[in-house]
């Protein structure tokens, strides 16, 4: 067992997801790569905490949040659901995942603030920002579009340009225009708060380059890049407005979102000690707690040098390692919606089952910042020859046939090969604890062959049609089951549900790395379930096909126009409109009676008392809510609602039922039970929309 006294204490976290939009597979690297670095360290015996939170501060939410008509509160609500449900869908298993619009962030912030004060880590100068009159706000670099003064191209975003690639300020940009309202946008000055990084500069310098904080591509790339000048000082402040934190002795004037995003770390690991009566300090300021943060190549600035700054001024643990990872690409290019290779986790789960991503990221991780790619064929080839071919079939080919008599009492002759893959442990956990899991899955795999080869060669299929053989069938038997049993256990942190079947399957649940060490008898064998299927590549197009998304012009243009051309499976039959014919005829004044609006779905929970209903909270946008009971429970997840829009008979006369106040009613087509579509507007509809 760990001595909690004298054992590190393990703090991990994954890079804060931005709550201004869905979690793709790009993202998915990071969060697999971390949950298995986590699970790794749990099947060790070591005590490991994995701490995550949505970033949810800044221009973007704010600008969401107001041209969808609901406050921002309301759309990083919705947004950490969806991100939560995805990410369950995908075993990542957090101890906490927090929000960095909480009040235990909010605290340390101030801390942290307090303390590069007193440090005389700030100073205060006046900055001149593009502003947006007609949207009323100051215009982050991404917000400005106009001509590259660099080399006239047009449509050029305010910070560089993608055609000659110059760098610039926004007010250099020719015809500047706000990309918010396409207004004019004027230059204004405004007071901001700055830290002078460069008073850091030697302890930088060392924490960058010593102690093995950092791979040595990282170091190397900071060293070159940065420190052999001096730093710049870091902009930490926004004017009003901005969604934040208003800055306690800077009224007006707000964090920047990339000073309590990172800070996030330490509110969301407070919010788990208040739920779990543990002290802050014993992970933060602890000499005991080794903390490392998982990030990709994009935010390394930020956590390689303003991160240890702050943390460095504040006195809080600097992280023992910050792990760093490489971008994902999908057939060697950049993931793109139009090709519909940024596949949303979402839609992953609805056509791929999440082990094969696992093990693929799994299959192709190392502790380079080298970009990853994501090639189709070789997924498919990947996931069916190692997942179906070698692990899952040395328990599917032989539980069946000892179902009756369980493991043999004494472990059989199997040649050495469990005592080989014994041995193997070593390496292949010293290939986890390094992130080279690529190496780690290549021994593993090197290890499946073997005990494959050894099934093909006693071929208990063969023994099984020969009663007098029986006895040599159990131990033929005993010995795969073993093998694979220990494998897995080696490959729980990356497919921990063939893990859990495993356990089921012999009855010994997979808790720790050293039931590796040692073989399983005298167990029963329960029935053998289902683990894997092989995975088809049409499965995968169908998966990229649904993803598709904003055809560019010239593609529209070119499509036919005919249905027929279009789409022959969609002329329909018209049992519909057979099965339920016709209303009577109305007038015009009878339906504008009606008020149908356009509505968001901000909650959705199931009823306990009732079969058919489930509880929606709607918003019409700003404080305009609703509570409607709608008999779709039967066609829908509560979570697959939340965030979506709906239209909402909006002036229905309220009812009371049973379980409470139902305020209107929402749209649907269809017969009813498990026949119930919702309708939605195409995008651009925004709550409180009337429909005509
Ligand atoms: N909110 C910031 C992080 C704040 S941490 C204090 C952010 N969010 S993000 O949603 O854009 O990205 C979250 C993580 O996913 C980052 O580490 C980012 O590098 C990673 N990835 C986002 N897209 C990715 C790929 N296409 N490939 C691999 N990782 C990617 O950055
Ligand atoms: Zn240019």
């Amino acid at each position: 067992m760990p001595d909690s006294k004298t054992d590190p204490k393990i703090l991990v976290t994954a890079a804060l997801p931005y709550a201004n939009g869905p979690i793709h597979i790009g993202h998915l690297v990071e969060y697999v790569q971390t949950d298995i670095w986590v699970r790794f360290q749990k099947l060790m015996g070591r005590r490991a905490i994995f701490i995550c939170a949505d970033d949810t501060h800044g221009t973007a939410i704010m600008i969401r949040a107001k041209n969808e008509g609901i406050s921002e509160a309301e759309l990083i609500a919705a947004m950490q659901q969806n991100h939560l449900r995805d990410f369950r869908g995908f075993d990542i298993e957090f101890d906490y995942y927090g929000s960095t619009n909480s009040s235990e962030n909010y605290e340390l912030c101030c801390q942290v603030w307090a303390a590069l004060r007193q440090s005389g880590l700030i100073v205060q100068r006046e900055v001149s920002q593009l502003f947006d009159p007609v949207a009323g706000t100051f215009l982050a670099d991404r917000f400005v579009k106009g001509t590259c003064p660099n080399c006239n191209a047009l449509d050029q975003y305010g910070d560089n340009c993608d055609k000659c690639n110059a760098t610039y300020s926004p007010t250099d940009l020719i015809n500047p225009r706000s990309t918010l309202s396409d207004g004019i946008p004027e230059v204004r000055s405004a007071m901001h708060l700055f830290v002078e990084l460069e008073k850091m500069h030697e302890f930088l310098n060392e924490w960058t380059q010593t102690g093995d904080h950092l791979q040595t591509e990282v170091a190397n790339y900071l060293k070159g890049h940065f420190l052999q000048k001096p730093l710049r000082d870091w902009d930490v402040s926004r004017p009003s407005p901005y969604f934040g934190f208003e800055i306690p002795d800077s009224p007006g004037n707000y964090w920047y979102v990339w000073f309590d995003a990172p800070i996030g770390y330490i509110g969301s690991t407070h919010a788990w000690c208040k739920q779990h009566g543990e002290e802050l300090s014993d992970w933060w300021k602890s000499e005991s707690t080794e903390v490392h943060h998982f990030i990709g190549k994009d935010i390394t600035y930020f956590h390689t040098l303003f991160w240890p700054g702050m943390l460095k001024a504040a006195g809080f643990t600097l992280p023992k390692q910050v792990h760093i990872h490489g971008f994902l690409t999908v057939g060697g290019e950049k993931m793109s919606k139009s090709k519909g290779t940024l596949v949303k986790a979402e839609t992953y789960l609805d056509h791929l089952d999440p082990s094969f991503l696992r093990y693929f990221y799994a299959s192709k991780l190392s502790a380079s910042i080298d970009d990853i790619d994501l090639d189709i064929n070789e997924f498919v080839a990947k996931v069916n020859s190692d997942l179906v071919g070698k692990l899952v079939n040395l328990a599917s080919r032989t539980a069946r046939f000892i179902e009756d008599v369980g493991l043999a009492p004494v472990y059989p002759h199997d040649g050495g090969l469990f005592k080989a893959a014994a041995a193997a442990g070593q390496s292949i956990a010293d290939a986890y604890q390094a992130n080279d899991y690529a190496r780690a899955m290549r021994i593993i795999m090197g290890l499946a062959d073997d005990a494959n080869g050894f099934v093909e060669n006693a071929a208990p299929w063969t023994l099984k049609k020969d009663p007098s053989q029986a006895s040599k069938l159990q131990d033929v038997c005993t010995i795969c089951l073993n093998l694979f049993r220990q494998l897995s256990v080696y490959l729980a942190p990356v497919l921990p549900r063939i893990a859990k079947q495993c356990g089921e399957l012999l009855n010994d649940p997979i808790v720790h790395w050293d039931q590796s060490q040692s073989p399983l008898l005298n167990n029963s064998v329960n029935k053998f379930q289902h683990m894997l299927q092989r995975v088809k590549i049409e499965d995968v197009q169908k998966m990229i096909e649904s993803g598709q998304e904003n055809t560019p012009a010239e593609e529209i243009a070119a499509t036919p126009v005919s249905l027929s051309d279009v789409a022959p499976t969609l002329i329909d039959s018209g049992d519909a409109l057979i099965a339920e014919p016709l209303a009577e005829t109305c007038s015009i004044e009878d339906f504008i009676k009606i008020d149908l609006r356009v509505a968001r779905v901000l909650a959705a929970e199931h009823v306990p008392e009732a079969k058919k209903l489930l509880k929606l909270t709607l918003s019409l946008g700003g404080e305009d809510k609703r509570t409607v009971f709608a008999g779709i429970k039967a066609a829908y997840e509560p979570e697959k609602l939340v965030g979506r829009l709906v239209l909402m008979v909006a002036n229905l006369a309220p009812r009371q039922m049973k379980f409470g106040l139902s305020e209107g009613m929402v749209a649907a087509a269809g017969a009813g039970g498990v026949e119930v579509y919702l309708l939605s507007p195409d995008s651009g509809a925004v709550p409180g929309h009337r429909v005509h």
